[in-house]
């Protein structure tokens, strides 16, 4: 595609991130976006992301370098905003349901502790420390000092919004672009600063109104599967768009079989919002621990200790190859994933949206 033909907003953005395609691959933590998605999404001149969240910063360093070898082009990095973790308290109906399902799959629930292995800080220094082009986060808005660091060593500072005001905090931080995260997302909400609970508000509606405010490019987020999704975010104002669930199925990422199988059976009503698996709100295909936990869903201990108490349980059934306690997180178009390379999915994608945009432009 030649660069020329996308709208000023969108070659914008291309410069600053120096690809050449309006595509980045999502950071996806827990393992999906492995170094060879995250290169092979870059050598085709999009943005590939490794989701660094839950590394630790040795563990950061390396998929930092596995990703050098493979890759000369630009990638992002993404981490986790730290929480407040406000208490330890865990209802009893809670853990006597989690330990029905341990018995079940075998495993003992951890011990759940204060401590954190590691801090963001400790992270965000990896970061700094090894020539990386792009940082992007979820969960919250750093302070001004760490997004002043990062612009020192010039790499670019993508945030996460779900509504407009997120986007206006993360803008006046220093941010350098914010991904716009309609509900139809899959993963977790990237919501922080709202006082009116998890804002859910649509594609549709979100990417306008955020381009109109936030007075720095907007990345589109949130049930894009192919070129019709694209050009209709970029008609929104968007300057590119953020695309996870599409990646799952692409055979570079590492994803269970249980949980291939669940995207490819899956359909436009499968996924839903919980919090059960992690205590923070996120997107997956429904399943028999969603089923069972859901009554309890208000009583789930915020993250991250829902999510440390839930680990090995998802663990054990990904093991098993059984996708009924797996935290299946896919977005409301997976029905539409197809199975191929990177290579393969962008190639069709850059295809798709120069029809659309061209077939578009013909008809006016
Ligand atoms: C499996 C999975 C893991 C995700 N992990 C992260 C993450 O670590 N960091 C992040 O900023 N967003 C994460 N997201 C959210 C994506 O950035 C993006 O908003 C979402 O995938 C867009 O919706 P879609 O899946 O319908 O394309 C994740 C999404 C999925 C599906």
């Amino acid at each position: 595609m030649q660069s020329g033909f996308w709208p000023e907003q969108v070659r914008g953005l291309l410069e600053k991130l120096g690809i050449e395609h309006p595509i980045i691959q999502a950071p996806m933590a827990g393992g999906p976006s492995t170094p060879e998605l995250v290169a092979a999404v870059s050598n085709t001149g999009a943005l590939g992301s490794i989701g660094a969240g839950y590394l630790s910063p040795e563990q950061i360093d390396s998929e930092i370098h596995k990703v050098k070898e493979l890759t000369d082009k630009p990638f992002s990095v993404n981490l986790f905003m730290p929480e407040e973790i406000s208490s330890l308290v865990i209802s009893e109906k809670v853990l006597k349901q989690l330990e029905k399902f341990s018995r079940e799959l075998g495993v003992e629930l951890p011990e759940v502790t204060l401590e954190a292995e590691f801090t963001f800080e400790e992270q965000i220094n990896v970061l700094l420390d090894n020539d990386v082009q792009v940082f992007s986060f979820t969960f919250g808005v750093p302070g001004k000092n760490i997004v002043d660091r990062v612009h020192e060593k010039n790499i670019t500072v993508i945030g996460t919004a779900t509504c407009v005001g997120e986007a206006r905090a993360l803008a006046e931080a220093g941010c350098s672009a914010v991904v716009a995260q309609g509900s139809e997302a899959g993963g977790h909400r990237g919501t922080f600063g709202s006082t009116e609970g998890t804002p859910m508000i649509g594609g549709l509606a979100l990417v306008p109104q955020i381009v109109d405010e936030a007075q720095i490019p907007v990345i589109a987020s949130g049930g894009i599967m192919d070129g019709r999704g694209i050009a209709a975010s970029l008609a929104l104002g968007a300057s590119a768009v953020q695309m996870g669930t599409a990646f799952l199925s692409c055979i570079e990422a590492a994803v269970s079989k249980p949980w291939l199988d669940s995207l490819q059976n899956s359909k436009d009503t499968s996924t839903l919002l919980t919090r059960t698996f992690s205590g923070k709100y996120a997107r997956g295909i429904k399943n028999r621990f969603i089923d069972e936990m859901s009554p309890l869903e208000n009583e789930v201990p915020n993250y991250p200790i829902q999510n440390s108490l839930t680990r090995l349980l998802r663990n054990a059934s990904k093991d098993k190859g059984n996708a009924d306690f797996i935290s299946l997180w896919a977005g409301q178009g997976s029905a539409m994933s197809r199975k191929s390379s990177a290579q393969e999915l962008i190639n069709a994608l850059v295809t798709e949206t120069n029809e659309v945009l061209k077939s578009m432009s013909s008809k006016l």
